[in-house]
C-alpha cells in the first residue's frame, strides 16, 4: 500500500511517517523545505509547497497513492487569526487541491481535523454540533465540509492537544517545554481552567494505521482518556521526571489575555474509537513516561 502523507516536517507528520514505515508501508512524505525525516527504507521525501496545484498533480501522477493522510496545516490559532487569508489558503484551499488531485485515483483520504471545530461544553461526541470559537477552528471546519462533500472514500480524525517524544529535528511538544523550563529552574505559570483530553502521538499513529488497514470511514475522535488541565499535565511531567513541581504556578486564563478565544472545557469522547477501532490509548502519565524513555 502506498501512503502519501502531507505535513511530513510537522510534529504529527514526522511521527506518522516513521510509524507507518516501521509497520511496513511505503510512505511518500510531503514536507515544506528540507527533509527532516531520517533515511529509512520505504520512506520517500518530496519537498513541496502544497499551494502549488501543478506540483501536487505531478507528484500524484508519479506516486499513484492508495491512501492520502493530510496532516499539513497552519496550526497555530493566534497566527491564523492574524493572517486570515493565508489561513484559508493553507487550511481550506490546500485541502481542496489535494481532494482534486486525489479524484484521479481510488484513494482513501484521511484528514486530520481538531477539537477546535467545537465550542464550549466538551467533551464532545462525533455528532455534536460544531461551533468554532476562533478562525483556526473555523478554517478546519470548512475543510471538514469539503471532505464530507467529496465522493472519495474519506475519514475525518479529530485529535486534541497532541504530545509525545521528540525525534531529531522535530519541534518540541508541551511536555518538553515543561521539562526544559523545570530543568533550568525557571518558574512557569500554567492554566488550571482549560480542560482537554490530550492525545499521545503514538496512540494517534496506531489509530490511523487501523483506520487505513480496515478502511474505516466517517468521523473518529482520537484523543486521550484523561481529562486534564495544562496545569495538571505539567504537574504530571514534573512527577514523572522527578523535577521540582513547586516551580509550576497555577493561574487562570485571565492571567494570559490570549489574542483568540479558546474553549475552557474542550476535549473529545473516544467511545466510538474504542468500540470500532479497538482503540486503547495510554493514560497521560504512562504516555509521558514513554515519551521520555531513552531510546
Ligand atoms: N498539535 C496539536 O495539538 C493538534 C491538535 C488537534 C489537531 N491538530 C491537527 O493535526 C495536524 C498536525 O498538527 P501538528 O501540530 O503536528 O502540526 P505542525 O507541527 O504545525 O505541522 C504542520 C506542518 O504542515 C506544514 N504546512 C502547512 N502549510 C503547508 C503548505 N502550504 N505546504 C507545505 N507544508 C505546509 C507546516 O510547514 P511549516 O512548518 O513550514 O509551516 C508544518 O510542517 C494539523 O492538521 C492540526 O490542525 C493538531
Amino acid at each position: 500500500m502506498k501512503i502519501l502523507v502531507t505535513g511530513a516536517n510537522g510534529f504529527t507528520g514526522m511521527h506518522l511517517c516513521i510509524n507507518l514505515v516501521n509497520k511496513g508501508f511505503d510512505v511518500f512524505a510531503l514536507g515544506r523545505g528540507d527533509r527532516k525525516l531520517p533515511i529509512l527504507d520505504g520512506l520517500f521525501y518530496y519537498s513541496v509547497e502544497l499551494t502549488s496545484v501543478r506540483t501536487l498533480l505531478k507528484i500524484f501522477d508519479q506516486v499513484s497513492p492508495d491512501v492520502v493522510i493530510h496532516t499539513a496545516a497552519m496550526s497555530k490559532p493566534d497566527i491564523c487569526d492574524l493572517n486570515r487569508e493565508d489561513c484559508l489558503l493553507n487550511n481550506v484551499e490546500v485541502t481542496r487541491y489535494l481532494l482534486e488531485a486525489s479524484r484521479h485515483f481510488p484513494v482513501h483520504f484521511i484528514y486530520l481535523s481538531t477539537d477546535f471545530i467545537f465550542g464550549e461544553n466538551g467533551p464532545h461526541k462525533e455528532e455534536d454540533t460544531p461551533g468554532p470559537l476562533n478562525f483556526y477552528g473555523e478554517s478546519k471546519l470548512q475543510a471538514e465540509k469539503l471532505i464530507l462533500q467529496t465522493e472519495l472514500t474519506t475519514t475525518i480524525i479529530r485529535p486534541v492537544f497532541i504530545y509525545g517524544p521528540v525525534i531529531p529535528q522535530i519541534r518540541p511538544s508541551f511536555i518538553q517545554w515543561v521539562q526544559q523550563k523545570l530543568l533550568k529552574g525557571e518558574q512557569i505559570k500554567v492554566v488550571t481552567d482549560q480542560l482537554r483530553t490530550p492525545t499521545y502521538v503514538m496512540d494517534l499513529c496506531d489509530a490511523i494505521a487501523t483506520i487505513l488497514i480496515f478502511q474505516k470511514i466517517g468521523i473518529y475522535h482520537i484523543a486521550g482518556k484523561d481529562i486534564l488541565s495544562p496545569y495538571e499535565m505539567a504537574i504530571t511531567v514534573a512527577k514523572v521526571l522527578d523535577l521540582d513541581a513547586e516551580l509550576i504556578k497555577p493561574v487562570t486564563s485571565e492571567t494570559f489575555p490570549e489574542p483568540v478565544r479558546r474553549a475552557k472545557k474542550s476535549g473529545l469522547y473516544i467511545d466510538k474509537a474504542i468500540r470500532e477501532l479497538n482503540y486503547t490509548p495510554h493514560s497521560f502519565e504512562d504516555a509521558v513516561k514513554l515519551s521520555f524513555l531513552k531510546r
